[in-house]
């Protein structure tokens, strides 16, 4: 190769294959995040949408462009590439020529701090910023890796449908749609799904879009989010407890070698994600209780926990706890009774810690038919829209498992942010749902 030629690049591979790049000429392309000037030397910090770089212009000729450069402009950049310890790149570009591809006039998120209201507003703008840029390649990597395990594991990939014609998380959060004239909803869970596939395929997950009108405004709650289902034939509630700790740390470890860069980004602590390592702190409802009392929290025993009683829960623990056995009557009809303790059933909620709350559901199934059959009445569940889903207690049933984590949630954690609202590209929330 001539010694001359310009490497056109990105600054990924400057990331993976920097030290090969190193004084030589390369080319990038991407758009103005920021720039200052200091004396006789201008800055212009390039985003190329694989990460952040440093142009160094110390050559009046080219101050001019410089200043037609403005923020979020599209341009083209050579120049040689050197070593830049400060940066969290580990390079910059002594820059040779600028190319202004096109000129931005009046961005509206400046450098300045916005309000979140705003910054909503231009939710397709500020995805451009580096802290978004950050949490949504994580959350990229977080659905690769968890794909990654359960594939590595022998689960086939299920899809569950969106249009549904009954509820399996209850009945107040169904949104409703007019399907050709007929009842439909937007479905807030696919597990009922993922049973039959289990009966069909043994290991199975379903990845994808949920939906539930919450009319609670908490900043852990979306009306659309994204959850991984799995359900296992031949499991127990052991089994998954299991599965979903090992599938969490996975995840987690992955993110910790991988996005290196990203996590420095976020300023995020990695110490505290190293701990994640099975196994996970466990308790049982009736001893989660005691703890809330015993921080004087004032809580019925039989209620469920909301976000301050998870909260307070998490203090204890450095690592996430996962709370088994709560009272059925605070939990669907699906999940299967304790047989040595019938107000009970086998289920399990995992509490991440740092505060961020119920990040996984999920039970043993109930597999025998009448039981199943008994429950649903007492609740008052349509049975003739449910009777595929008992068929599967009638035909071949087993003990079986399974589980959902809110990737939102878990995207949060990792990245240790305030709301889930950033953790999403278009998050769609309660008085929220433009652009
Ligand atoms: O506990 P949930 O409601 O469980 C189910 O839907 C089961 N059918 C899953 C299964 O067993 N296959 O929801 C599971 C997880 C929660 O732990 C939480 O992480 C997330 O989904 N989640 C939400 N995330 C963001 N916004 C919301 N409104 C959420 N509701 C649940
Ligand atoms: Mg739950």
């Amino acid at each position: 190769m001539n010694k001359n030629e310009t490497l056109h690049t990105n600054t990924e591979n400057i990331r993976k294959n920097g030290k090969e790049l190193e004084n030589k000429l390369v080319n990038i392309k991407g758009w103005v995040w920021n720039k200052r000037s200091s004396g006789k030397i201008r800055f212009l910090i390039l985003r190329d949408g694989k990460g952040f770089i440093q142009c160094v212009i110390d050559n009046p000729e080219l101050f001019s462009i410089f200043d037609e450069c403005t923020q979020e402009s599209t341009c083209e950049i050579e120049g040689i590439l050197k070593e830049d310890k400060r940066s969290p790149l580990g390079f910059e570009i002594l820059t040779k020529t600028i190319k202004l591809i096109h000129k931005t006039i009046d961005y509206p998120i400046t450098p300045k701090e916005h309000g979140t209201d705003f910054l909503l507003d231009h939710r397709h703008l500020w995805i451009r910023s580096r802290k978004q840029f950050a949490i949504l390649r994580i959350r990229h990597s977080v659905k690769h890796y968890i794909r990654e395990y359960l594939n590595q594991e022998g689960f086939i990939e299920f899809d569950s449908p969106i249009f549904t014609p009954s509820a399996c998380e209850g009945t107040t959060t169904l949104f409703e749609v007019d399907y050709f004239g007929e009842k439909m909803y937007l479905s807030q869970s696919g597990q009922l799904y993922q049973e039959a596939g289990a009966l069909s395929f043994k290991k199975v997950y379903c990845f994808g879009p949920t939906f539930r009108a919450e009319k609670s405004k908490t900043r852990r709650h979306l009306i659309e989010f994204w959850m991984v289902e799995p359900e296992v034939a031949f499991a127990t509630l052991e089994d998954i407890i299991d599965i979903s700790q090992k599938m969490i740390s996975y995840v987690i470890q992955k993110v910790l070698e991988n996005n290196t860069y990203e996590l420095i980004l976020l300023e995020r602590n990695v110490e505290d994600l190293r701990k994640i390592v099975p196994p996970f702190y466990r308790i049982t409802y009736s001893e989660a209780v005691d703890i809330i009392k015993q921080k004087g929290i004032s809580f019925n025993f039989g209620d469920d926990f909301g976000a301050p009683e998870e909260t307070a829960i998490s203090e204890n623990f450095d690592k996430p706890v996962i709370i088994t056995h709560y009272p059925k009557n605070i939990k669907p009809f699906y999940m299967k009774i304790d047989p040595q303790n019938p107000e009970f059933v086998l289920n399990m909620d995992i509490i991440a810690p740092e505060g961020y709350g119920e990040i996984v559901g999920g039970s043993q199934r109930e597999d025998d038919y009448q039981t199943l059959l008994n429950r649903m009445k007492e609740e008052n569940i349509p049975i003739e829209d449910y009777q595929w889903y008992l068929d599967l207690r009638k035909y071949g049933s087993v003990p079986h498992s399974g589980f959902g984590l809110g990737i939102e949630r878990f995207v949060a954690w990792i990245c240790k942010l305030e709301h889930v609202r950033e953790t999403i590209p278009f998050p769609r929330m309660l008085y929220r749902y433009k652009p």
